[in-house]
């Protein structure tokens, strides 16, 4: 609704706004023809801004021409202090040959941190409406010299500074201001402007203004909450919601680069709601035109006790991507992990062209251990990515690894979220003190209500670099190590490279467009398509022999792949399930991993009820039917056991007993052991319940034999039990029934009397 009121107005604008504006000036001059529209740029490298500044200047066919391109930066730290001087010296040496241009118009303007969101007969238009011959862009706040505040002529509404990082002018003019030019190029732009404009015979005699109330230039320092996004059905334009303009030039000046990287996710035309994204594909590779596919460093970082590892590296390997091309740089900081790791190198050693794990006993903080991994792929120039994924990262995407690199980024993760949460690999904006804000699209990218390949300023968990940025922009060994900040934060800290290094006491953020290129590097999250999930490490308890048992709460997902039989959802679709004695129901449920599991799980504990009368575990301490058993209590498993019964028996109670809702409690939950050595058999009996799950947790013929269940009043036997099927019948009056004799080996079964 709210995008739809949007458009219409941006239609309206659209269709409307020359003529209202002619309306009001009846003689309005000839409009300037698009042809003498001349942008000068200074720029000293191709960074990623700048080819963004270049692609929506080439969307809005502007002519633009680049000075300096390849020369040395002499223009000062603009970052950290005044500088800038280098531009106006090119800019002086390019007017000299332009000077005598009377109808030219130049519009300078910086790239790195700028993008244009209309086109050229639209500033030229709205620079005509400004009668006069040069305009400045504007903005609230002075730089760099404060005591110039009071020679400014004041206006009554509008930003009442001047920025030199957008100018517009006659040829003429502008040359006779630049001219004036005779400093170092590490003396400061801005302020050899001001001057200029501050004087008022210069002011008069070059007819200069400034752009006060942002009809073409935006510059968002101090001015964040001025703007707001306009989504129209081809274009997206920024709003200036105080005077009601929409800026055609808008500058990242000052602290606000990442609010004009997340602005230029859709500005002018990169993603809309009706075409979605439309640079997505700009630069990507296609692998299967390739002769070989690139080589990839994975480097694996296991920092705390992570569930599902086993599931993890199961994912990683099963990554369709070729196997000699990966090469594997581990770092595991949990001896507990060691028998996991062990395992998978032992099964895929052969496979991956080298795996190196350092260990605990290397005692690496995080940083210097993603340092390290970081470093294999930098100094080995075959090394063409690096893909570094921490243990909590399920792909459960096999191709993740061939559409991160099709995408042909620098820095690119896919996004991954946590099951059913907000929670995600990525920040979409970060706030002053540096850490998370949430961007007005955050909620979308995450639940991929928008989908593309976004700008953003943090991410971790998992994510792609290309080598050769590695050998490049990021050739900063030390990269993850930076002050207090967590690694992921020096990482993405480090490739962005704010110019703040302000310090935390100055009340006005310096208003200084960014020249000297920083690294800048953009990272990127894409979300076009289903990559997998992140998973909780939180209160993974590693005390137990199997520990992913106890993640039914926790990562409840992950513990439903592992654990429940496979075709547990066909009892509900097609009716998976056998009745073999009246009202005796029997499905799967269990995985073999459950089983095993469980089984190790009680062994592992060991202690075994010996089948006695004497049982002080139960009220009344005696038992007239004992089994040779442990209680999942005795574990600590009894609450887990719990919810699995009403997650996953209460849906089948339902079905094969429907109009009884079963309150899914109970309080004799264990698994017995039958083996002709200790008890083989059970006598028969009723059980005090409503009724029974008998679950088999091995397999006949293979781990035992005889065993099996006889229903008396039936005169019905089932003597096959299948490894993790259970059975499903009424505990008291119509079953009774005993336990069949094992003959040899050991059967497990588990056992649960629900609704007591
Ligand atoms: C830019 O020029 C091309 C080729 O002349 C044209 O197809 C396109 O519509 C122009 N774009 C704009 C925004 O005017
Ligand atoms: C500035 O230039 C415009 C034409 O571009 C002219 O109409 C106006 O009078 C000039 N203003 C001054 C103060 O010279
Ligand atoms: C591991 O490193 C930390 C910090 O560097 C240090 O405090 C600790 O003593 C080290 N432990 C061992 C076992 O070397
Ligand atoms: C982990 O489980 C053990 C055994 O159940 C228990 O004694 C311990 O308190 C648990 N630790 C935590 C941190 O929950
Ligand atoms: C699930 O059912 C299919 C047939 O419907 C069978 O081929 C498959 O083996 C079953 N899976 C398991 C784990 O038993
Ligand atoms: C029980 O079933 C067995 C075979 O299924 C049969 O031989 C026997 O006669 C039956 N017993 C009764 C009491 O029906
Ligand atoms: C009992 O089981 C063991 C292994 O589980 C097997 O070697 C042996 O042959 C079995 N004995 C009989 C009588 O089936």
């Amino acid at each position: 609704m709210e995008y739809l009121m949007f458009s219409f107005v941006f239609a309206c604008w659209m269709k409307f706004g020359n003529s209202v504006l002619s309306i009001h000036t009846p003689h309005a001059p000839a409009p300037i023809p698009k042809e003498n529209l001349l942008v000068l740029t200074v720029a000293t490298e191709e960074t990623d801004g700048f080819l963004r500044f270049m692609q929506s200047a080439n969307y809005f066919n502007y002519t633009v021409k680049v000075l300096g391109m390849g020369e040395a930066w002499k223009g000062g730290d603009v970052g950290h202090s005044i500088g800038g001087g280098q531009k106006i010296r090119l800019l002086k040496e390019e007017m000299k040959a332009l000077a005598e241009q009377q109808d030219l118009i130049v519009l300078t303007v910086d790239s790195y941190d700028l993008i244009f969101a209309g086109g050229p007969e639209e500033i030229l238009r709205k620079f005509q409406q400004t009668n006069h011959k040069v305009l400045f862009a504007a903005e609230g706040l002075i730089w760099p010299d404060k005591q110039l505040a009071d020679m400014y002529p004041s206006v009554r509404r509008g930003k009442r500074y001047l920025n030199s990082g957008g100018i517009i002018g006659y040829a003429p003019y502008i040359h006779k201001i630049v001219s004036q030019w005779n400093l170092h190029d590490n003396d400061d732009d801005q302020l050899f402007y001001t001057k200029i404009y501050v004087d008022p015979l210069q002011r008069e005699t070059l007819n200069m203004t400034l752009d006060h109330k942002c009809q073409i230039f935006q510059n968002l320092n101090g001015a964040v909450d001025e703007m707001l996004l306009k989504f129209g059905t081809d274009r997206v334009r920024v709003r200036n919601t105080v005077y009601d303009s929409l800026p055609v030039i808008v500058h990242g000046n000052g602290n606000t680069k990442m609010y004009l990287n997340y602005l230029a996710n859709y500005v002018p035309n990169a993603w809309n709601y009706e075409h979605g994204c439309s640079h997505c594909d700009d630069n990507a590779v296609d692998l299967s035109q390739l002769k070989e596919y690139p080589s990839v460093m994975v480097g694996v970082f296991i920092e705390q006790p992570t569930p599902f590892l086993p599931e993890f590296f199961q994912r990683l390997s099963a990554l369709d991507y070729p196997k000699d091309k990966l090469r594997f740089f581990v770092h595991n900081n949990e001896v507990y992990h060691e028998k996991h790791i062990q395992r998978f190198w032992e099964e895929n050693r052969n496979l991956f062209n080298s795996f190196k794990v350092v260990g605990p006993e290397e005692n690496l903080s995080q940083g210097e251990a993603r340092n390290m991994g970081m470093d294999v792929c930098r100094k080995d120039t075959t090394c063409d990515y690096y893909f570094s994924i921490d243990s909590d990262v399920m792909l459960t995407n096999r191709q993740t690894l061939k559409l991160l690199i099709e995408q042909n980024r620098k820095i690119i993760g896919p996004l991954v979220t946590r099951h059913g949460k907000l929670w995600s690999n990525f920040w979409g904006a970060l706030s002053l003190d540096g850490y998370y804000a949430r961007s007005e699209d955050y909620v979308d990218i995450v639940q991929r209500k928008r989908m593309g390949v976004w700008n953003i300023p943090y991410m971790a968990h998992v994510y792609l670099v290309k080598g050769s940025a590695l050998r490049n922009d990021l050739k900063e060994r030390n990269i993850f190590v930076l002050e207090k900040l967590d690694p992921d934060m020096a990482l993405c800290r480090n490739a962005r490279e704010v110019t703040s290094h302000r310090e935390k006491d100055s009340p006005s953020p310096e208003s200084f467009h960014m020249l000297k290129p920083p690294k800048g590097v953009f990272m990127y999250i894409t979300n076009r398509h289903d990559f997998g999930r992140l998973i909780s490490t939180a209160n993974y308890n590693i005390s137990h022999y199997n520990n992913d048992l106890w993640q039914i709460f926790e990562n409840p997902l992950d513990w439903r792949e592992k654990y429940i039989h496979q075709n547990y959802t066909q009892i509900f679709t097609e009716n998976y399930l056998e009745e073999p004695c009246p009202d005796v129901f029997w499905f799967p449920v269990f995985s073999e991993k459950a089983c095993d599991e469980l089984v190790e799980e009680m062994e592992h504990y060991g202690s075994w009820s010996g089948g006695k009368h004497e049982d002080s575990r139960i009220a009344g301490g005696y038992e007239t039917v004992p089994t040779d058993d442990i209680h999942m209590k005795q574990i600590s498993f009894d609450k887990e056991w719990l919810h699995f019964i009403r997650e996953f028996i209460s849906p089948v109670t339902l079905k094969v007993f429907s109009g009884y809702y079963t309150k899914g409690y109970a309080v004799m939950n264990f698994v017995v052991k039958y083996t002709p050595g200790r008890q083989a058999f059970l006598k028969p009996h009723h059980d005090t319940s409503t009724f029974t799950i008998n679950i088999a947790l091995n397999n006949k013929d293979r781990d035992f034999q005889g065993g099996g269940c006889r229903f008396n009043r039936y005169n019905c036997s089932i003597e096959s039990p299948r490894k993790g099927w259970s059975f499903m019948h009424p505990g008291r009056l119509t079953h009774l029934h005993e336990g069949l004799p094992t003959t040899n080996g050991t059967r497990y079964i588990a056992v649960s009397f629900i609704d007591p």
